[in-house]
């Protein structure tokens, strides 16, 4: 396994569309194993496989807390197939945009289809924490950031000062 690079907003590559993925063969078996090691060093509890520069429909979610055994879910072409009329409010990160937390609305519960490890078709109902990370990870497949559901002004502002974070880390490390 291997701990791989995440890319930081704002960056060209996180408004890709990714396309979808035929077979679950090793090398997405590999790369699900890569993103949860780079997911659990972060750590974080979900990552989308965009972020890592790649763009494919493949996610990976553990929303276990402390203390608990690990839970990770291996999500191939995720796809919400449906989704409550009750709406939840989530102070929503992103391993791509560090240091920034915003509280955004979305639906409180979600049904979600996708492929597994096993290549197998799987539907999921999820409700709170793992509801939002879900939602969260696949608007990253359209290249959506949770940025992108707030006012342009607001999301100007965390842009502009993410942009100013990263030159200063590009300068520590040149
Ligand atoms: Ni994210």
């Amino acid at each position: 396994m291997a701990i791989l690079p995440i890319i930081w907003a704002p960056d060209p590559r996180l408004k890709v569309i990714s396309e979808p993925v035929p077979a679950v063969d090793d090398a997405v078996l590999k790369l699900m194993d890569d993103m949860l090691e780079t997911m659990y060093a972060e750590p974080g509890i979900g990552l989308s496989a965009i972020q890592i520069g790649i763009a494919k429909r493949i996610v990976v979610v553990d929303v276990a807390r402390e203390g608990e055994d690990p839970q990770p879910i291996r999500l191939v072409n995720p796809v919400i197939t449906g989704e409550s009329d009750d709406l939840a409010i989530f102070d929503e990160g992103c391993l791509s945009l560090p240091e920034f937390f915003s509280e955004i609305e979305r639906p409180a519960e979600v049904e979600v289809t996708y492929t597994d490890e096993n290549g197998a078709e799987q539907t999921l109902r999820a409700d709170d924490i793992l509801s939002r990370c879900l939602q969260h990870e696949i608007d990253h497949l359209d290249g959506i950031l949770f940025v992108d559901h707030l006012s342009a002004v607001r999301r100007g502002m965390i842009l502009r000062k993410l942009s100013k974070l990263k030159k200063s880390k590009e300068r520590e490390s040149a």
